[in-house]
Parts: C-alpha cells; structure tokens; sequence
C-alpha cells in the first residue's frame, strides 16, 4: 500500500480532495440550505465569511469559507503586544536590517529539541526572503516545542500560510474547522488566519515550516505526465466540522502580525464552528503517497518532479516557493550518474531532512533535523565521497532513499539568514564546503593527438577552415 507506516495510529475523520469545496457540519441541519447568510441561521448560529483571496479573485484562486458559529470571531478585547522584545519571527519588521545575504553554501546541524516552549514560542526564523506586510515572499521556521499550548488559547498568523513539515512527535492541531492529527512524513498546511490550537500527545515536537507571505499552495502542473501521479488529488485531508461549547471561560487569542506577537482576550471559545463550507481550510498529506516519476532509459529530469506543492510568482512556471520531496525510489537509469549533478541555480534551495539518509549527501553531515542552503547560484551537488562512490557503481536497478525523506524549500527569490540561523543557533558548519566538495579531485586527463581526415589541407592558419590543430564534434 503506497502510504507510510505510522507508529500512531489516525484517531480523526477527513474529507479527501485538494482544492475541493467541502462542507461539514457537526449537527445535522447546522449548514443553511441554498442561502449563504439567512436572516437567522439554524439553531441560532451566526454567520461568517472567512476569506482567503480578494472577493473578485478569478474563480480558479478565489478561495472563502462559510462558517456557522456559535459567537463570532469579532467579540475580542484590543489585541496588545506580548514579549515584544522576545518574540522575533521577523526582525524589527525591518527584515533586511537583521537578515544576512551570503553566497556561501550553509548546512546546519540537527537543531535541539526544546522542552520549554510550547508552538506559539517555538517558532524560530531561519532564513526568508521578502515581507510579510507587503503580502510578498516566504519565511523559512524551524519550530522545537515541548508543552502543549495553554488549555484556553488559540493562535493564528496574519502573515501567510503555514506548511508545517513534521520531523519529530506528534502534532494534535485543533483548527476552526475541525481536529487533525499530523505525524512524522505528514505535512500540514494551515492557511492565513485560521486560529487554531497544538497540543502534543507524545511529548517534544521538532520540524520545519514553511510560511508562504503570498498567495496560497497549489499543485504543480503536470502537462506531459498526463493527469495523474506526483501528489494525487484525492490524498489530501481537510478537518470535518468539530466544535467545542463554552462561552464562559478567559481566553487569549494569540496573532502572529508582521512578525510579532499579539494577544487578545475573549470570552468564548474560538473553537466554535459547528459547520462550514468552502475552499479555505487547512488540510495533511501523508508523503508516503507521492507517486514519484523518473527516468527510465537514460539521464534524469529535472527534481522538479518531485514538486508536492508549488506558490507560483506572478511569472508562470517560476515559484515564490515550491515544497520539493525526495522519498524513496527506483534508478534505472543506464550510464547515468544517477545523484543529482553539481549545479549552480537561479533559484534558492533550502533543504531539511525528516528522516534516513539522503542519497546525494552519504557523508553524514546532512542528518535529520539539520538543513542546509544553496543560495541564488552557490555551486553545489553530490560530496566528494558520493561522486566517488556514483562514479564507480554497478548501473543495476536500484531503490535510493529507503527509510528516507528528505525536502526542499525551493525559492526564485534569493534568500536571506537571520542572526538566530547564523549565530544564535550555533549549529552552522563551518567546513560544510571543506568537507563536501574541497576533497574533489581533478579526473581530467587530455586524450592525445586524434588525426583529423576531414580537413582540407589548408591548415596553415590557425583557426582557419581546414585547420587541423581544431578538433571537430567527433560522432563516431
Ligand atoms: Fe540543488
């Protein structure tokens, strides 16, 4: 069965389908019939419009939702800051005043599990590239949390959408919409605005999210490959209706806004929503289904088949951000180096491991829980020790990556690091290049004097037609 083996067990219904206009409600007849906002609607709920993209955008992004509440979201005291001077998602909002542009590759060791914290504060900025304010760009986050959010609190983040990639723990996440359970090789992504709640029933939690500033994740188009394959559609799981009764009780509504931490006390639950309906909902994905394509004669494509979800930029084909899988897989490629080939790219590749080993890095300083970062055109590709071992392998079919999932947060937009991912963290390599491409050897030998038969003769002038001394495109 093409799905992972999960040490715990699914505890939750779901409704499956991306990009799919769900409805759900948790009382039978809670949803109105036909009319969006009825002058009273049923059971005396009150009606809210949640939306995701502008009213007018074209009808294949417009992404809203309908929720029936008990109390709506509005009945709030002022949001005030909290811990302004601790919590830094986004440096003084000033992002380029604290944000380091470096050409050179980064890789950082496994970062440490944190069991002080609970997920609002377990939040650190790596690395990012644009501001949140002028709805542009991407955060990169590494969270470690240990306690579960206080029983009475909700959080959301104004700023984007998170794409929570779980590497460690349990994730038990109660949204507006319902309940969802996110395991280890399982993402999750929590749009803009919905509040929600973590609790963390196996103790410590560790990974990486991925905050998208614009626009919301889509699916990769597949043009060649046809109309199935990569992240199927129908794998994906959105939270059916689930809601909590209590309006009597103090609760704080935390908010991520610029970067900052915010707090807001109210008198009811925010997890109220008896039903709902729409397009704008979190949902998981169990990456042990990505139905992974590949080469089967020679060479091979280009990783952006391994594309899960993409944010395209306003230019087609060029993404604001792509969530990039490389999970278990056969190569048959014959007289193929098969691990990726050393590159240089316009884009920007943040890359982070949830568990084994991945195949283009065997020299052990990629180990899950650790990242690394090839900027905007920094050199990169296999160690010295893969090519080596690549160069020389048997070219049988072979599975890479068993036991294995590593990611990639892919950017058009180059990338900067935060003073947390490059000094405060203390988990930098500092001889990431040393050890990893240093060590290459040069394996040039020049071929000696090949006879040239298809010159005219006339090969006195050097660089003239005819001249023997040039060698020609030999096709033998
Ligand atoms: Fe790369």
């Amino acid at each position: 069965m093409p799905s992972s083996e999960f040490a715990h067990k699914e505890k939750y219904r779901y409704m499956n389908g991306f990009n799919s206009y769900h409805e759900s409600e948790a009382v039978e007849g809670a949803l109105p019939i036909g009319a969006n906002s009825p002058q009273k609607p049923p059971y005396g709920l009150y009606a809210e419009k949640l939306s995701g993209t502008a009213f007018t955008a074209p009808r294949h992004e417009n992404q809203q939702t309908w929720l029936y509440r008990i109390l709506p979201s509005c009945g709030h005291s002022n949001f005030e800051p909290r811990e302004s001077s601790t919590y830094n998602t986004n440096p003084e909002n000033k992002p380029y005043e604290k944000i380091h542009h470096i050409p050179n590759q980064l890789r950082w060791d496994p970062f440490d599990l944190d069991e002080t914290v609970d997920w609002v504060h377990s939040l650190h900025l790596v690395a990012g590239a644009g501001d949140p304010t002028m709805k542009t760009g991407l955060g990169m986050y590494i969270f470690a949390a240990g306690k579960d959010m206080d029983a009475h609190e909700a959080f959301y983040s104004a700023d984007g959408d998170f794409l929570i990639v779980l590497q460690h723990g349990l994730l038990d996440i109660q949204t507006e919409m319902g309940r969802i359970l996110v395991r280890p090789n399982e993402i999750c992504v929590i749009p803009r605005g919905i509040k929600y709640r973590v609790t963390l029933p196996q103790g410590p939690v560790r990974g990486y999210i991925l905050e998208l500033y614009q626009g919301h994740f889509t699916l990769p188009e597949l043009g060649p490959i046809g109309s199935n394959c990569l992240a199927n559609v129908r794998d994906f799981q959105a939270p059916v209706a689930d809601f909590d009764e209590d309006t009597s009780s103090d609760w704080h509504v935390l908010c991520k806004f610029a970067g900052h931490l915010f707090q807001a006390k109210q008198s009811h639950t925010p997890f109220d929503v008896v039903a709902w309906h729409g397009l704008y909902y979190p949902y998981k994905y169990d990456l042990g289904r990505f139905n992974t394509i590949g080469s089967v004669s020679f060479d091979h494509p280009d990783p952006s088949i391994y594309t899960v979800l993409t944010a395209q930029s306003d230019h087609p084909g060029t993404a604001i951000a792509d969530f990039v899988i490389f999970p278990p897989r056969w190569l048959v490629a014959e007289d193929t180096f098969r691990p990726p080939w050393y590159h240089r790219n316009t884009m920007s590749e943040f890359m982070g491991l949830i568990h084994g080993q991945y195949d283009a890095k065997t020299g052990g300083g990629f180990q899950p829980a650790g990242a690394s970062l090839h900027n905007v055109m920094a050199g990169h590709g296999p160690d010295a020790t893969t090519h080596e071992k690549a160069s020389n392998a048997e070219l049988k079919p072979s599975k890479v990556g068993e036991g294995s999932m590593a990611f990639m947060f892919e950017s058009c937009l180059m990338v900067g690091v935060t003073d947390w991912g490059l000094k405060t963290c203390k988990k930098v390599q500092e001889g990431y290049n040393a050890e990893s491409w240093e060590p290459l050897k040069p394996r040039f030998k020049r071929p000696g004097p090949k006879t040239v038969e298809n010159g005219d003769g006339a090969g006195d002038k050097e660089g003239a037609l005819g001249d023997k001394k040039q060698v020609p495109h030999w096709t033998s």
